[in-house]
């Protein structure tokens, strides 16, 4: 079974629970890297674990959320081998996907509903990266790969 990461803080703890349930009738397996209640904590304790399980190829992509959505993308994103997309409406995950070919879809957990973020989930899922021109500008991405010095 495809297994998907799943991180948040305390923000985004309520929406991870309910976005796990959905995620396994769609035939996923939830791995839950934390937190694990809505006592406050540190968003980056959970996204750097996940973030390494989505790397190693462990999981096959990942869904993480915390308040605004920013912090925990920003953590996920020191990781180069992540691309993750922080989306508040279908279309950018749509286009996350294909262009980006994002291996880890962010929430906002504040600014969404949980109608909102099914759509969300399903725009991601149900779109494919389309390589091309796309494939040469992600592998721009990583530090190695900019040609900076
Ligand atoms: C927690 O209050 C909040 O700061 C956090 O969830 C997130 O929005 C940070 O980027």
């Amino acid at each position: 079974m495809t297994k998907v990461a799943f991180a948040s803080d305390h923000a985004g703890y309520g929406l991870k629970n309910f976005l796990k349930e959905y995620i396994k009738e769609k035939g996923f397996e939830p791995v839950d890297f934390g937190t694990d209640s809505e006592e406050s904590c540190d968003y980056p304790d959970y996204a750097h674990p996940a973030a390494t399980a989505v790397e190693s190829g462990e999981c096959e992509f990942g869904i993480a959320m915390c308040g605004t959505g920013n912090g925990i993308a920003m953590t996920l994103n020191k990781h180069q081998g992540i691309r993750a997309a922080l989306c508040w409406a279908p279309e950018l995950a749509e286009l996350a996907k294909q262009h980006n070919n994002a291996n880890i879809l962010v929430l906002p957990a504040r600014f969404v509903s949980k109608e909102e973020a099914i759509k969300i989930v399903d725009a991601y899922l149900d779109s494919k990266f389309e390589g091309g021109r796309h494939e040469r500008r992600i592998a721009k991405i990583p530090v190695a790969g900019c040609g900076c010095k």
